[in-house]
């Protein structure tokens, strides 16, 4: 068990390579089933949740080659020998369900416990169900355990009444191999749908329009292994842009896309921090957070805000000077960072789905307990703001997406050192 200890720090400055995208990465490992080729994926980072996927891998009885310091992977999934994943693994990340889409193409059958992950909300599976069930996939829910099986699976119609990024992906994976036509309606659009698909082509599967919410996948016979470099995570990328906006500074965000973050830019230009984009990354530059102004934010699916960096910004407006709102409407329980925001003092109230904050002068370092992965990160810009040293608990759930954050933002000059609990308290005693 680690945690971090954060002394309020100065401007931030620099430049910072964003690592792979854990939200393609997950798919993209699971897309790897499809096959019985090699693939060769570069890019991904040795996050807990990738850990937690390649392990999935290797329980089917793949063999997976991982080296972490050029963060590439083979997967050599010839020998597989089960379609189901045991309990521990299912529930260890919400992702364990996209190796479902892959596994019932290739195989018939799929078997799976309820994923586990981030306690943000329900987070159901019905439209994943309910999207290969339309492929013709008969579906078995019993003892907590899904099963689906299909002879061979026939291409049709299918219209998510959510654009469910988890779905999408599930679907898309499971159409490459089924016979015919399958468009899915409604689709998500982000851009890692956009990165699977292209994936999912390099193999020799036949997907047009991701991107766009209507999906079009005809089926081919075979797909074959694949050599293939993910982008880079714009989540990642926006938590440092957060954290800069707030702290204030210039930094430099090497290879990052402004294409992937446009309702990001836009929101942290309407606040008065300037961000310019090159064909080599982004440029942000703030004056911190007593200079920027109040705004309302509200989570949509792609290209609206993403909910990923709700949190992270919520930190940040907690010192903006005025009024802001945060409407939450992609998870039901998405606010658990406030109450610790608060303990830092910040004055935030929460109305339904909204957060309502009233900028405070300052926040005072404290003792705070990280309770989702982008809630941890929240707290770590709050605590590179703050007065006073703070103490981040339950890293773990930063660990999970984002890689080697304190390594970056040393760099960047926040003040930040990852301490074992045992060994902080063999020093107190
Ligand atoms: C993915 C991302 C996550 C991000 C989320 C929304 C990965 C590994 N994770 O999660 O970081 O926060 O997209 O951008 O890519 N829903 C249903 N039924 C379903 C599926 C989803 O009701 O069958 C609901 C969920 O409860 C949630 C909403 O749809 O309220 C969005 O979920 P979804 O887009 O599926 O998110 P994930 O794929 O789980």
């Amino acid at each position: 068990m680690d945690k971090f200890i954060i002394k309020g720090s100065s401007v931030l400055s620099g430049s910072v390579r964003i690592s792979g995208a854990k939200n393609a990465a997950l798919p993209i490992m699971a897309a790897c089933l499809l096959t019985d080729e090699e693939s060769i994926l570069h890019g991904i980072p040795p996050l807990s949740d990738c850990l937690a996927m390649k392990s999935i891998l290797e329980s089917f009885g793949a063999m997976v080659i991982w080296n972490p310091l050029k963060q590439s992977l083979i997967i050599r999934p010839q020998g597989i020998k089960t379609c189901e994943i045991p309990y521990e693994l299912a529930t260890a990340i919400r992702a364990s369900f996209l190796v479902m889409g892959p596994v019932l193409a290739r195989f018939g059958q799929a078997t799976l416990d309820m994923p586990g992950g981030c306690n943000i909300g329900l987070r159901p599976i019905d439209l994943h169900l309910k999207g290969f069930a339309a492929l013709g996939a008969k579906i078995d829910i019993e003892h907590g355990k899904t099963l689906a099986s299909a002879k061979y699976l026939i291409g049709d119609k299918i219209y998510l009444d959510f654009p469910s990024v988890g779905a999408t992906e599930n679907i898309m994976m499971a159409a490459t191999l089924a016979d015919g036509l399958t468009t899915i309606e409604n689709a998500a659009t982000e851009p890692e749908i956009v990165d699977l698909a292209n994936f999912l082509n390099t193999m020799g599967a036949n997907v047009k329009g991701a991107g766009t919410n209507t999906i079009k996948i005809t089926g081919v016979k075979h797909l074959h292994g694949a050599n293939y470099t993910i982008i880079p995570d714009r989540i990642e990328a926006g938590t440092l842009m957060a954290a800069t906006a707030a702290r204030g500074g210039e930094i430099f965000l090497e290879d990052i896309a402004g294409d992937h973050l446009k309702p990001v830019i836009a929101k942290l230009r309407e606040m008065g921090v300037d961000i310019s984009e090159s064909a080599n990354g982004l440029r942000v530059k703030s004056p911190g957070f007593m200079y920027l102004d109040a705004t309302e934010i509200k989570t949509m699916p792609h290209p609206g805000f993403p909910t990923d960096l709700q949190a992270p910004f919520t930190s940040a407006l907690a010192l903006v000077k005025g009024n802001s709102i945060v409407t939450e409407t992609i998870f039901e329980n998405r606010f658990m960072h406030v109450p610790e925001l608060v303990k830092m003092g910040a004055n935030i109230k929460i109305a339904s789905r909204s957060a309502l904050i009233e900028g405070v002068e300052c926040l005072s370092g404290a003792r705070v307990m990280a309770t989702d992965l982008r809630a941890g990160a929240a707290l770590v810009i709050a605590a590179a703001c703050a007065d006073g040293t703070s103490e981040i608990e339950n890293i773990y759930h930063i660990d999970r997406g984002y890689y080697k954050l304190e390594n970056k933002l040393l760099n960047l000059g926040v003040k930040i050192e990852r301490v074992s609990i045992d060994a902080s308290i063999e020093k107190v005693v």
